[in-house]
């Protein structure tokens, strides 16, 4: 079959790279630029004939140790033993670049051991400044909701996102973000042993149910983490769809006769 770039256009390719100053190929093996010091690349300079006057003798450069991130996400949550390890684990963890971006640590709020956890999705600005979860519009709105069937963050309670640490913009979740957190938020739920699961929104579906389609999903009771788990809308597309405040009602109240009939 005929390659849809032909050689002409793939030399074009090459000549603009090396244009824009590409001097390397793709190495077999990954190479930690950071560890190559200054003298080896004056060094190497010299090899390629850009400089006359490299003095010092090359290091070799060392390959990057392989490390995979949800690997030692697992085996971070695991040690922990308490919630209070967790956030420590979690506060530990470096493998997120989130975390560079973020003001606080943002682990969660709530009485651990209550009967309801609530699973959201990221923190936001506010969220960010106070390092707790759902403190700006959005749980305002959710601390009504939960209000208005008998719950309370301060009584009954607990409160935890995907991730822990604001994404730039308030952007969406990405995929490797979700599977690195996925270990953390596991873990969290095994040590504050909810009754049961509430999942908002979309990217909480995904990283707990391995679903989405959070407007077919909501208000169907489910499985999560060998609890029940009811999706609900996140309270923030409820600021920003009103009229979906009916069928957020109706998950509400299928919550609170869950709770009452044990
Ligand atoms: N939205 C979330 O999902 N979590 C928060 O903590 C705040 C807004």
């Amino acid at each position: 079959m005929e390659s849809a770039i032909d050689w002409h256009a793939t030399k074009a390719m090459l000549e603009w790279q090396l244009e824009m100053g590409v001097d390397e190929a793709i190495l077999d093996q990954p190479l930690d630029r950071f560890a190559i010091d200054a003298a080896a690349r004056e060094a190497a300079q010299a090899q390629r004939g850009r400089t006359a006057t490299a003095t010092a003798a090359p290091t070799a450069p060392h390959p990057v140790e392989q490390v995979d991130p949800v690997a030692v996400a697992q085996a971070a949550a695991r040690s922990a033993t308490d919630l209070d390890a967790l956030r420590a684990a979690l506060g530990a963890y470096e493998h997120c670049d989130l975390r560079k971006g973020a003001r606080n640590l943002v682990f969660s709020d709530g009485i651990a051991g209550a009967p309801v956890m609530i699973v959201g999705e990221a923190p936001g600005r506010d969220e960010d400044r106070e390092g707790r979860p759902f403190v700006g519009r959005a749980g305002q709105l959710l601390d009504r909701m939960l209000e208005a069937i008998g719950l309370s963050r301060t009584e009954s309670v607990y409160i935890t996102n995907v991730l822990p640490w604001r994404p730039p913009q308030n952007r969406d979740p990405l995929p490797a973000e979700i599977a690195m957190m996925q270990p953390f938020l596991r873990r969290h739920i095994a040590l504050a042993q909810p009754r049961l699961l509430v999942v908002t929104g979309n990217h909480a579906c995904k990283a707990l149910l391995g679903r989405t389609g959070i407007t077919r999903l909501r208000g169907q009771w489910t499985e999560a983490e060998g609890l029940p788990a009811i999706p609900m809308l996140h309270p923030a597309y409820l600021l920003r769809n009103p009229g979906a405040k009916r069928e957020a009602w109706a998950d509400l109240l299928a919550l609170k006769a869950r709770l009452r009939n044990g």
